[in-house]
């Protein structure tokens, strides 16, 4: 059994699949790993300290990669490092499945064996392999630490001899795994936080973190949730009751953060021009749902735009890279988790339970094929 584990090479992205901790912890399992150089680099990891825990360290990704039986990614491998990866492979990573059909069928050509971690059921004994969950937690944080720091205000009420700073207003749209994690980094630094949802569970959540829960609770509301766990997507009529309501709380907020996603969708529009422009110079709206099309309207991927009226808006790619070691470190746990339960104790080897319903809910394509009943090419 031989791991591998490639420096990524998306632009902006930091982190790394392994760190010493679970490299020493495959190493005891049986495998041989093997590591490119400047894999951790951006994650704070030298290549000597995945060399001290028994870790070959490969001059490129093609010496890495070679005789591989298992890739450990953050991304979904490339053309380039799908040519370089032996055929029969594992490799997981946060494949982004959605809407890339071709990106899948050359994986699945190829003959790898890709697991999309982001497709792991949300089951008590998935938790520790839950990737959105670590990722979306430091997401989460990193939003109110930027919001911060391009807020020209004070997050806590100071009284001073000179006068009074008053608390920020934080108003967090979207009260996930990122949502509440901004709630309560926004409480920790003073502020007074609102937040809002469409799931019924959130409200319980969001105010026993001390925030303040704005939504408009109707019948459909009360059944928004999904089996799984996650958002419907809401009726235009609910939608337009939730942008009345929402459009007079913004105008009085300081700090607007959005995290509303619906898995396989478009993300929900939830801050129209309008609400931006209603906003008081000096605010700052973080749309964390940017990379799915966003919350809010006039952010931009990647770029912070400035409003006539002077709202800063920030549209993030990447916020877990943005505090890439400690993503680095729990994603790398959640990759470990996962793949130690395809190992035999016993013989060593790799021994996947294809029954398993772990590896059937993540499982993209194996045997040149696309194995996942959700992502099958349209005839
Ligand atoms: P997500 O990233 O898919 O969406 C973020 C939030 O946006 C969700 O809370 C969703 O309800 C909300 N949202 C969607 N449309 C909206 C709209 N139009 N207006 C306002 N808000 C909207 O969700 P995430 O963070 O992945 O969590 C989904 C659920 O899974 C939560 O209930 C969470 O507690 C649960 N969960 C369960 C786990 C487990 O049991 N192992 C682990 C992690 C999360």
């Amino acid at each position: 059994m031989h791991i591998a584990v490639i420096a990524e090479t998306g632009a902006l992205e930091t982190r790394v699949a392994a760190t010493p901790e679970t490299v020493k912890k495959l190493i005891a399992l049986g495998a041989s790993v093997t590591i490119e150089t400047g894999a951790g680099t951006a994650s704070g990891i030298p290549d000597a300290d995945f060399e001290a825990v028994g870790a070959k360290i490969a001059k490129n990704a093609k010496e890495t990669l070679k005789s591989a039986s298992v890739v450990l990614k953050v991304r979904r491998p490339s053309a380039a490092e799908i040519k370089l990866t032996p055929k029969g492979a594992l490799v997981l990573a946060i494949m982004d499945p959605y809407d890339n059909a071709e990106a899948l069928a050359t994986m699945a050509e190829a003959g790898l064996v890709g697991f999309s971690m982001e497709l792991m059921p949300r089951i008590t004994r998935a938790q520790v392999m839950d990737v959105l969950s670590s990722q979306a937690n430091l997401a989460g944080y990193r939003a109110v630490i930027d919001a911060s720091s391009d807020y020209g205000r004070g997050m806590p009420m100071m009284m001073t001899a000179a006068g009074t700073v008053p608390a920020a207003k934080v108003f967090i749209m979207g009260a996930g795994v990122a949502g509440l994690q901004a709630i309560a980094t926004a409480r920790r630094l003073g502020a007074v936080v609102t937040a809002t949802d469409v799931r019924p569970a959130a409200k319980e959540q969001v105010a026993s973190l001390g925030a303040k829960f704005v939504a408009v609770e109707d019948d459909e509301f009360k059944q928004a949730e999904t089996a799984a766990g996650y958002a419907k997507p809401m009726s235009a009529e609910y939608q337009a009751k939730q942008a009345a309501l929402v459009a007079a709380h913004i105008a009085k907020q300081d700090i607007v953060i959005t995290t509303a996603l619906i898995p396989g969708r478009p993300a929900p529009k939830l801050v129209s021009e309008e609400m931006v422009k209603s906003m008081r110079p000096g605010s700052v709206i973080v749309d964390l749902a940017v990379e799915r099309g966003g919350n809010v309207a006039l952010s931009k991927a990647g770029e912070t735009v400035v409003t006539d009226n002077g709202v800063k808006i920030l549209g993030p790619l990447n916020l877990p890279g943005r505090i890439a070691a400690s993503a680095s470190a729990l994603y790398a746990k959640n990759l470990f988790s996962f793949l130690e339960t395809m190992i035999d104790k016993t013989t060593k080897e790799l021994a996947v339970n294809w029954d398993d319903e772990l590896v059937k809910a993540t499982n993209l394509t194996r045997d040149g094929a696309i194995t996942h009943p959700g992502f099958q090419p349209k005839a």
